[in-house]
């Protein structure tokens, strides 16, 4: 079984599936980790952001390994030997400089490529998060479930997880939204949840009931 749970910036995926995955007692796959990752190194590296045979030859020279743990992903830097002992990156990849570069890099067609080859090889049963996971690389999922919420709530929601401006953090995710744009479409078979009047519990609640409701249905 794949369950896919995609969504716009700051909308609560990474909580609600792991909520849901844990209540199901299977992993969760966090997609937008990957990107993260690959941006971080690029970052890290001084490589520029759009150039995409530079990224994939990082990305080949450091393998990276998500590890889907249902209480949390975590992604890897694999050991390369003599040069470096394995880092986990997954708190690095989530600072300011990596949502603002992130956009650029998973903008490149290669790079997508690459993370949805990670997310293929895995193993199901699993829910998957992200943008695309229900339209572009999962598309066989047998439930889909797409989050919502305005910008004022979402940055309301991220300022209490990494103080900042509001107005400031608002605008980054407004920006951020329409940078995503391309690839945050909802498949035309996802459920679509309005997590505005919804808290964490609420909205993993109402996709376990849209486990068992047919698709399309609005659950907001
Ligand atoms: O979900 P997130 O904020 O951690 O994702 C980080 C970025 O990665 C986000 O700005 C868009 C991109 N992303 C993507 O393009 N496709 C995915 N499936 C997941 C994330």
């Amino acid at each position: 079984m794949i369950v896919t749970i995609d969504g716009v910036a700051a909308s609560g995926k990474s909580s609600v599936a792991s909520g849901v995955a844990r209540h199901l007692g299977i992993p969760y796959v966090s997609s937008g980790l990957l990107y993260r990752a690959a941006t971080l190194l690029a970052l890290e590296a001084g490589t520029d952001l759009s150039d995409a045979p530079a990224l994939l030859a990082l990305l080949g020279a450091a393998p990276l390994r998500l590890e889907p743990l249902p209480e949390g992903n975590r992604v890897v830097l694999t050991s390369t030997a003599a040069l470096h002992p394995e880092r986990d990156l997954t708190a690095d990849a989530h600072t300011s400089a990596v949502d603002a570069g992130v956009s650029a890099v998973a903008q490149l067609p290669e790079v997508r490529e690459w993370v949805n080859a990670q997310l293929r090889a895995l193993t199901p049963p699993f829910v998957a998060e992200g943008r695309d996971m229900g339209t572009a690389v999962f598309p066989q999922a047998q439930a889909k479930f797409f989050l919502m919420a305005s910008p004022r709530v979402r940055a309301l929601r991220r300022v209490k997880e990494r103080p900042g401006d509001l107005a400031e953090v608002e605008a980054a995710l407004v920006a951020r939204d329409a940078k995503d744009k391309a690839q945050s479409a909802p498949a035309a078979d996802a459920q679509i949840i309005d997590t505005g009047t919804l808290d964490l519990a609420g909205v993993i609640a109402a996709v376990l009931r849209g486990l068992h409701q047919p698709a399309s249905s609005d659950l907001s």
